[in-house]
């Protein structure tokens, strides 16, 4: 059987994990975590929660070029889905408006994507797996990809990166997402990443049965969403909220910040009759999760921590390839008995 081993960096509440070892489980390869970092304490309880304990480190500004070999072991795959607020719509449109620097002058977030390429520097594992919002894309005109190319491909074969939907795998999100792949070596084929499933599906397979009462929304909220709403239109900025249907083939993004109003996905509950909230385990469904996920109790980080998490069919469809790939074309990897 094959084996690979691997980390799990920015892990948040581990969709990139959960995704790599369906891959795995799919294409008869063992894997093992050895080592996952997540700042979050909130995140970290509820990764402990779900998968067997393996080596943690909190803040990857820990690991420096003076220690990467005593703390990163050896390993064939490096997962890490970098904060995206210093580089999206939204994040930049908010530093701006704090006179706060973005994208890597964003000294907290911005800049850790060079803790990952010194990671993969030293440690020059077979394959990675980047993951961040669209907009890494165009942000700073598009120089700030062109950086990060420009370091990962001196020591990557790193094709271009590719924008994916979560709704063109299977799940009923618009949710695009830039994913950058690289391998330690270029083979000769080049890598392809997955094509969209165009799996059939609607909003109302992830919905619950039975919702709580407690998830539709105040007469208060309501009124403020519908308010708001008309003033955009005059304004004609931005949307407002949105109502999904459990017959639409998909509902908008949901971010970290769903708790606060909803307002990118409120489900229609009939006429005259107030929206609700997605439920968290909506949230996760709508993100791929497993059912057996055990989310948090406390459900406005649930919903932070789905809002985060990346769609975990797609990250699965691309592990198959990365797999497909290194295995097919490669020998850099052990084989057990
Ligand atoms: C976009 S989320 C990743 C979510 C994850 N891929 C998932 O599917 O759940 C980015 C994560 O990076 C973490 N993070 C931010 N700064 C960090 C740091 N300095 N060291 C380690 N983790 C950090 C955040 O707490 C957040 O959980």
């Amino acid at each position: 059987m094959k084996t690979i081993k691997f980390i799990d960096l920015f892990a948040g509440v581990g969709g990139m994990r959960i995704a790599l070892e369906r891959s795995a489980f799919k294409n008869n390869i063992s894997q093992k975590c050895v080592l996952s970092c997540e700042i979050d304490k909130r995140c970290r309880e509820v990764y402990q929660n779900n998968f067997l304990d393996n080596d943690f480190v909190e803040d990857i500004k820990s690991i420096n070029k003076k220690n990467i070999h005593k703390i990163v072991p050896d390993h064939d795959v490096l997962l890490a889905g970098f904060p995206c607020q210093p580089f999206s719509n939204a994040g930049v449109v908010q530093r701006r408006y704090l006179n706060r620097p973005h994208g890597f002058s964003d000294k907290k977030q911005g800049n850790l994507i060079f803790n990952v390429i010194d990671i993969l520097r030293h440690k020059k594992p077979s394959a990675f797996i980047l993951e961040n919002v669209k907009n890494l894309g165009s942000h700073n005109k598009g120089r700030t990809l062109q950086v990060i190319l420009k370091e990962l491909r001196k020591d990557f074969y790193v094709p271009d990166p590719k924008i994916l939907n979560a709704k063109d795998f299977g799940l009923p999100q618009k949710r695009e997402r830039i994913y950058i792949i690289g391998f330690k070596k270029k083979k000769s084929t080049e890598f392809n990443y997955p094509t969209p499933t165009s799996q059939r599906t609607s909003v109302g397979k992830i919905l619950e049965k039975k919702v709580s009462k407690e998830y539709t929304i105040s007469d208060r909220l309501w009124t403020g969403h519908k308010n708001r709403k008309i003033r955009n239109l005059k304004r004609g900025a931005g949307f407002g909220y949105r109502l999904s249907k459990s017959n639409e083939p998909f509902t908008r993004t949901i971010t970290s910040r769903y708790a606060k109003d909803g307002s990118e996905c409120l489900i229609y509950q009939g006429k005259n009759k107030n929206p609700r909230f997605l439920t968290p385990r909506e949230c996760f469904r709508l993100q791929g999760f497993p059912e057996s996920f055990k989310i948090s109790k406390y459900k406005t980080h649930a919903y932070q921590q789905a809002g985060n998490a990346v769609p975990v069919n797609v990250v699965t469809k691309i592990c198959d390839n990365i797999f497909n790939y290194i295995f097919t074309t490669s020998k850099n990897l052990k084989k057990t008995a």
